[in-house]
């Protein structure tokens, strides 16, 4: 941590700049499979009261109400709140899509969302498919709903190079976010990039690959030499790679943990880490160098840290 004013500054209170000037925190908590009720309500309370100040929801995550009760309820101003919500992705008829953010505010009962995104270029059961022309329509009402202000950025999730293409010609707004997979071994790299030439922020979601990488043997090793544990070095790899981390977890102990990643990961162990192919199949990258590996002994409680991998559900 570093200190600012007298104070302690951690990465929470951190941001980067979006396109348009506004602030979106580095960190962010992740709500995707946590049931709307008292489990999404105490997730985000534990959340908000650990320092998280950006809460990523969906309409199709079905839990916007709990998330804007626990915000209301949190004592944390509004304004330090960056809320994002996410138009579902099997709407593609640009004359859905008022009414949809119309639900999602009402559940949500807030004046404005910080961030809309259009949640996939294509509906989940028609992955791949061609939307271009739908999505440029849509986008037109996301423009609109910008100009009202009720969003205060607008953006994309899981689109491609051509994907954005398609709606960066023409369009009056450019995109402001693409809210992407990104997790040690999986940083889409060309997609990354264009999106960084084009000033469009990148958000990392499964930055644990929902739990899938933490028992990864290259990377509890370089954990256990931090000190740290695998969940915070793959959170912090995000984080320096200047791309939004959203770790979602509904344990109060791990998402404190999550949000204490004030630290810093070497230049040389970033490169370790880019190098790092297939972290959540059975192949996990390049051999470890003696200056990578430590002897299991070290491991000592962070054993206790592996969960078993995660299924993946659909609706994302
Ligand atoms: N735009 C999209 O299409 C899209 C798709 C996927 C995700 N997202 C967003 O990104 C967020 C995060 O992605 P994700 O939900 O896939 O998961 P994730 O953050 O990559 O991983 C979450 C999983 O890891 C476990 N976990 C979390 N912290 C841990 C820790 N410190 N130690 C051990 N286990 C830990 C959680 O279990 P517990 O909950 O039991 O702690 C959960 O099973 C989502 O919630 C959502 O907001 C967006």
């Amino acid at each position: 941590m570093r200190r600012q004013e007298g104070h302690l500054m951690s990465i929470l209170q951190e941001c980067f700049p979006l396109a348009n000037g506004k602030p979106i925190p580095k960190i962010g908590f992740g709500t995707w499979q946590i049931p709307d009720g008292d489990q999404a309500y105490q997730a985000i309370l534990a959340a908000l009261a650990s320092g998280y100040r950006l809460i990523d929801t969906a309409q199709a995550y079905g839990n916007e109400a709990s998330v804007g009760r626990a915000m209301r309820d949190s004592g944390v101003p509004r304004e330090e709140i960056f809320v994002t919500s996410k138009l579902p992705a099997e709407i593609k008829d640009h004359e859905e899509v008022q009414a949809s953010f119309e639900a999602t505010m009402k559940a949500l009962d807030l004046a404005y969302v910080d961030l809309y995104l259009i949640h996939a270029p294509w509906p989940w059961a028609q992955m791949g498919a061609d939307f271009s022309t739908q999505n440029k329509a849509i986008w037109r009402v996301f423009e609109r709903i910008y100009a009202s202000a009720r969003a205060e950025a607008i953006g994309v999730s899981n689109f491609d190079v051509d994907h954005l293409q398609s709606i960066l010609n023409g369009c009056l707004v450019d995109p402001m976010v693409n809210q992407i997979k990104f997790f040690i071994g999986h940083t889409q790299k060309e997609i990354s990039s264009f999106c960084r030439d084009h000033a469009i922020q990148i958000e990392g979601y499964s930055p644990l690959a929902t739990g899938a990488i933490l028992n990864n043997p290259a990377i509890r090793d370089m954990a256990i030499r931090y000190e740290k544990s695998v969940a915070q070095m793959c959170i912090r790899y995000v984080s320096q790679k200047d791309v939004v981390a959203l770790p979602k977890s509904t344990h109060a102990a791990r998402i404190l943990e999550n949000a204490d990643v004030d630290f810093a990961i070497s230049d040389e162990d970033m490169a370790y880490l880019d190098g790092l192919t297939e972290t959540v199949g059975g192949n996990h990258g390049p051999k470890m160098t003696s200056r990578h590996t430590l002897s299991l002994k070290a491991a000592g409680s962070w054993a206790g840290a592996l969960i078993p991998r995660a299924k993946h559900r659909r609706s994302r």
